[in-house]
């Protein structure tokens, strides 16, 4: 099971004592099979990096450029990121997609930069909330899958995160069973694509302490991307710890 935060533009050097409280109870999170990732603003993760010794957590990127160097001012390559201490980084959140007009073709190819620096590309896909209504919501994310995995992705570098747009940040979720329905479906794109490896699949949008015991005991839910309620530790914490044991 994973856990990952994604603290979004939030965050300065105050923040880091934030990040020590929840390297100090990751042991907690891993005596439960749970590991734990945090992807901070980019200019905090060299520092969050060097703190983060224990091997239960680890830091991450919210975004990487496909090239892995040259004149584009202020991005940075997965290289970079991983030169820096990151192990993973996120590609394609809908706020990306959003704010800067993403589209599945670019986000394949920062998934596979991703890769080619050595980061575990974590790739978001979910949909809108129109989309939902109108009945899409499976076609839509089978479309961003197919669109936003290459084949040449290897399987045991990826983690796959729903994450319905209309959940992030809105403190709304799914119903168990739309959540089970689109992670069923989401295993059957996953292991036709990818059939040796099983592939992580976490479910991203209003995780609190609150529900996470609910979502995380739903079938192909293998652990979850939080926005907001990774800032704390004790609501970060709280998530990993309402997981499923796993030994
Ligand atoms: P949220 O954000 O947990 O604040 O809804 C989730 C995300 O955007 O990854």
């Amino acid at each position: 099971m994973l856990i990952a935060g994604n603290w979004k533009m939030n965050g300065d050097p105050s923040s880091l004592e934030e990040f020590g409280r929840m390297i100090a109870r990751a042991p907690e999170a891993a005596a439960k099979g749970v590991d734990l990732v945090v992807c901070p603003p980019a200019v905090l993760i060299a520092k969050c990096a060097d703190r983060a010794t224990v091997s239960m957590i680890a830091v991450g990127g919210q975004d990487c450029h496909p090239d892995p160097s040259g004149a584009h001012t202020g991005d940075i390559s997965a290289e970079m990121l991983a030169a820096c201490g990151a192990r993973y980084v996120i590609v394609g959140h809908s706020e990306r997609r959003t704010d800067h007009g993403e589209t599945d073709a670019l986000v394949a190819k920062k998934a596979e930069a991703a890769q080619r620096g050595g980061l575990v590309a974590i790739v978001c896909v979910g949909e809108t909330e129109a989309e939902r209504d109108a009945g899409d919501a499976l076609a839509v994310v089978k479309r961003q899958i197919e669109g936003s995995l290459p084949a040449t992705l290897d399987p045991a570098g990826l983690v796959l995160a729903y994450e319905p747009v209309w959940a992030i940040g809105t403190g709304k979720t799914p119903s168990i069973d739309d959540i089970a329905e689109m992670h069923a479906h989401i295993r059957a794109l996953l292991e036709s694509r990818f059939p040796a490896v099983p592939v992580l699949i976490l479910y991203g949008g209003s995780v609190k302490p609150g529900n996470a015991a609910e979502i995380l005991a739903v079938d192909n839910v293998d652990g979850a991307l939080v926005g907001g309620a990774s800032l704390k530790a004790d609501d970060f914490l709280g998530i990993a710890l309402a997981a499923p044991n796993h030994g």
